[in-house]
């Protein structure tokens, strides 16, 4: 009888442990940088997506936060080097504070506010199968991005905030695929 109930306590034990590690939660997929998105994302034909991004302020958002105006708006707030600092990191690069085991090797900090800040963590949906259908890319982690995505930094704690306009600061960063019609 003994027996038993340590084999059946071993089998509840491992049980749970398949019941709460599958399936894996939105949050679980990682961050591969925007090589991996580049890849795919930068024919002409197709709207060049990795072309728009790197020449948007979002792929210089690290460096900015080494310029003189943030030194200046770091200095008002006792923080001594802003791209140390999690108060600046955390609307000015990918993922900031989640757990090392997040990123591929791929990722870097450098690169700012990447496709990955507003289309999430792509380890999971990046493979061609799924990219061609929505559905299961969402499953995987895709996100469509709208105007919430924008305003988690886009926001009054952002110490330089002034106002954020979803059309006109869309219009700036647009990369739309002229291939489809636009709906
Ligand atoms: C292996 C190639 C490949 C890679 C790598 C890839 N994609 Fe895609 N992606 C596609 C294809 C194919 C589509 C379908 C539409 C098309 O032909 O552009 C697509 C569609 C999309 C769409 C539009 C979804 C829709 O239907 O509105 C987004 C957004 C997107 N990809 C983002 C990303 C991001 C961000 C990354 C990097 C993390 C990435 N993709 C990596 C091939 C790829
Ligand atoms: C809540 C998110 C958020 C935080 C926290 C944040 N920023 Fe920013 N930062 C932004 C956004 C969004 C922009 C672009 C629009 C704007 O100015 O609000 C920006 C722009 C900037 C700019 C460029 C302004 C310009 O006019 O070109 C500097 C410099 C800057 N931030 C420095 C910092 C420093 C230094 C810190 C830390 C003390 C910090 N930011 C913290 C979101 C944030
Ligand atoms: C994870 C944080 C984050 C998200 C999400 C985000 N941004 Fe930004 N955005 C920034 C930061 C930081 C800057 C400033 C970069 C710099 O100047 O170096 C910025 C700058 C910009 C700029 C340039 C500012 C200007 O006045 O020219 C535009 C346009 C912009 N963002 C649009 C958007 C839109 C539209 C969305 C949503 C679809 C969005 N952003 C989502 C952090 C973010
Ligand atoms: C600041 C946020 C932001 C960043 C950074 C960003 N995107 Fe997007 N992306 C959007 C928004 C917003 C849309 C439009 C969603 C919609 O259809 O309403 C979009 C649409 C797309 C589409 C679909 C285009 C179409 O017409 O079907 C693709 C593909 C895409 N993004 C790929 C990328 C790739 C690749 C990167 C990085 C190189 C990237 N995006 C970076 C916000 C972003």
């Amino acid at each position: 009888m003994k027996g038993f109930s340590v084999v059946l306590s071993l089998f509840l034990a491992v049980a749970v442990v398949v019941a709460f590690s599958v399936p894996a939660t939105a949050a679980d997929h990682n961050y591969i940088g925007v090589k991996g998105c580049k890849m795919c994302h930068n024919a002409p034909d197709k709207g060049a997506q990795f072309k728009a991004w790197e020449a948007s302020k979002h792929a210089k958002a690290y460096a900015t936060l080494a310029s003189p105006q943030a030194k200046e708006v770091g200095k008002a707030k006792g923080i001594a080097n802003p791209q140390e600092a999690k108060e600046c990191l955390k609307c000015h690069v990918t993922g900031y504070g989640l757990d090392a085991s997040r990123f591929e090797a791929t990722y870097t900090k450098e690169e700012g506010i990447s496709c990955e800040s507003c289309h999430g963590a792509g380890k999971d949906y990046k493979q061609v199968n799924i990219m061609k259908d929505l559905a299961k890319a969402k499953e995987a982690g895709l996100i469509i991005p709208d105007e919430k995505t924008c305003t988690k930094c886009h926001n009054s704690e952002s110490p330089t905030f002034k106002s954020f306009n979803y059309q006109e600061m869309h219009k700036k960063i647009a990369h739309p695929n002229p291939q489809k019609a636009k709906k």
